[in-house]
């Protein structure tokens, strides 16, 4: 385990029972069409399967990978995709399951390509939302915890590929920061 003393922004007992009523959310909203559930890599996987696994629902799973360039916890409007999906799209109810909605570059960009597939819907299901920093107009269906303009790390979501192990969702402050930069 890692050595530092984060400041606990979420506990991992709060998340587990958010995550529970977000898949009760969805089974009844989606009770008949087999959505197809695509999970953001790297940061959605640990919510992704929390969340299928409480799901009482049919449905698929498939994953995608986008980027944006980053420079240290600052991100850019210029999204890549590293690796595509392999699901048909075309009809399909889509669910795109991400662990934190910023500025919304990444998922305008992910939606964009799901109207040019022809995808019969899309929702947004994100376990952070920081709407404070949104820089693009996006819909966001369900959100599990509205939080500040802070960097997390925890649950999946990384500080430089580390943290993504914690069960909790934590601040990562920026005098921690620099004790991990030094
Ligand atoms: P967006 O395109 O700015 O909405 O950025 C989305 C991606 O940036 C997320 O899926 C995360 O991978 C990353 N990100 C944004 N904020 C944080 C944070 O506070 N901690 C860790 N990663 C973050
Ligand atoms: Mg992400």
């Amino acid at each position: 385990m890692e050595q530092h003393e984060f400041k606990t922004l979420i506990e991992a007992d709060d998340i587990q029972r958010r995550v529970r009523e977000m898949a009760e959310r969805i089974s009844i909203d989606y009770p008949e069409s087999s959505p197809l559930f695509i999970v953001l890599l790297k940061g959605a996987f640990i919510f992704a399967a929390d969340l299928i696994r409480n799901l009482s629902i049919p449905h698929e799973i498939d994953f995608i990978t986008l980027f944006s360039y980053q420079n240290g916890t600052k991100r850019s409007a210029d999204v890549g995709v590293i690796n595509h999906l392999r699901c048909h799209i075309e009809g399909r109810d889509i669910i795109i399951i991400d662990e934190i909605v910023d500025t919304g570059h990444t998922l305008s960009r992910l939606i964009r390509t799901l109207k040019d597939h022809n995808a019969r819907s899309h929702r947004i299901c994100t376990l952070l939302d920081k709407p404070d920093t949104r820089e693009v107009n996006i819909e966001v269906d369900y959100v599990g915890f509205t939080i500040p303009d802070v960097f997390v790390v925890g649950y999946g979501l990384d500080y430089r590929e580390r943290y993504r192990n914690l069960p909790y969702i934590a601040e990562l402050t920026p005098e921690i920061k620099n004790t991990i930069n030094s």
